[in-house]
C-alpha cells in the first residue's frame, strides 16, 4: 500500500501535469519518442492547456529520484531548476522536500520570466526557436507573478523557495547559492546551458545530480552540445545516464 507521502507526491505530479481530473492518453502525457511528442495533441495539452510543466511523468520521477537519493545519502545542498516556464517542475521539487519534512534546503527558481531571447544567428538554436509555434508562445514567456501564484495555489510558496529573475548570464554568477545537490538544466539554448554550467556546476556537491532536460534533442537545440563542450573542457567523465529519449543525467563523482 502506498504511504501518504507517496500518494501526496503522485497527486502533486498529476496536478502539475494537469491530469488529476481528466484522462489524457499515455502517449500524449509521456511520449515514447520525439516523433510521438510532435503530434498536435501534445501541444494542445501542454502549450495551449493549463499544465504547469511540459516535462513528462518520467522526467518528474527522475527528478524525484535524484532528490530522494541525495536526501538518503546526505548529499549537501539546495535544488535548482534553470529554465522553469510555468514552474511546475520547480513546484514539484519543493513538494518532494515538503513530503520528506525537509526544512533546511531551498528550491531556487531561475528564469528570465520573459521567455528565451531571440536565438543567436547561425546557431543550432536558430531554426527550432524561430518556428511560428514557438514564437507564438513568446518563446515560453511566463511572468514571475504567475509562477509565484501557482506555487501559492499548491501551498508551496514559502521561504524555502527563492526566485532568481533575469538572464542566466547576469543572475547566476552572483546568485547567493552555496551548494547544490540537484542542478536541473532546461534553458534550451547553447548559451543558456553553458552560462548555467559555468556558474553552477562547481557548486554541485560530489554525489549530487546534474539533469539535462533536452539532452536527447541532439542537433535540434544547443543543450547537448554545450554539455559536451563543458565536459570536455573540465575533463568530466561521469557516466551519462539516459532517462528516456529526451532527458539524461549524471551523478557527480569525486
Ligand atoms: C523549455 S522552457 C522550461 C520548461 C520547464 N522546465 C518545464 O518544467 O516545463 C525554457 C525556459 O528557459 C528560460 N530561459 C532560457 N534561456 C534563459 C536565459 N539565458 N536566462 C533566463 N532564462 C532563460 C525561458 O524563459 C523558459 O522559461
Amino acid at each position: 500500500m502506498q504511504t501518504l507521502q507517496q500518494r501526496y507526491i503522485e497527486q502533486l505530479k498529476k496536478g502539475v501535469l494537469n491530469t488529476l481530473n481528466r484522462d489524457v492518453p499515455a502517449d500524449v502525457i509521456d511520449p515514447p519518442s520525439l516523433e510521438v511528442l510532435l503530434q498536435p495533441a501534445w501541444f494542445e495539452h501542454f502549450w495551449s492547456g493549463d499544465a504547469l510543466t511540459m516535462c513528462s511523468p518520467t522526467h518528474l520521477d527522475n527528478t524525484r529520484f535524484c532528490i530522494e537519493d541525495c536526501l538518503a545519502r546526505g548529499v549537501a545542498g539546495d535544488l535548482i531548476e534553470c529554465g522553469v516556464w510555468r514552474g511546475g517542475m520547480s513546484i514539484f521539487m519543493r513538494g518532494v522536500l515538503a513530503a520528506h519534512g525537509v526544512t533546511d534546503r531551498t528550491v531556487w527558481v531561475a528564469d528570465s520570466f520573459q521567455g528565451l531571447p531571440p536565438p543567436p544567428t547561425n546557431s543550432r538554436d536558430e531554426v527550432m526557436y524561430n518556428f511560428p509555434q514557438v514564437v507564438d508562445v513568446e518563446r515560453f514567456r511566463v511572468d514571475q507573478a504567475k509562477v509565484e501564484a501557482s506555487f501559492a495555489r499548491y501551498g508551496l510558496l514559502d521561504d524555502q523557495v527563492k526566485f532568481l529573475p533575469g538572464w542566466f548570464g547576469e543572475t547566476l554568477p552572483h546568485a547567493p547559492i552555496e551548494r547544490l545537490a540537484v542542478l536541473r538544466l532546461d534553458g534550451d539554448y547553447y548559451t543558456s546551458t553553458m552560462e548555467t554550467l559555468e556558474s553552477l556546476y562547481p557548486k554541485l556537491s560530489p554525489g549530487g545530480y546534474l539533469i539535462i532536460d533536452d539532452w536527447g534533442l541532439g542537433d535540434l537545440c544547443g543543450e547537448q552540445e554545450a554539455v559536451l563542450d563543458y565536459r570536455r573542457e573540465h575533463h568530466i567523465t561521469d557516466e551519462i545516464i539516459p532517462v528516456d529519449y529526451h532527458t539524461a543525467y549524471w551523478r557527480k563523482g569525486g
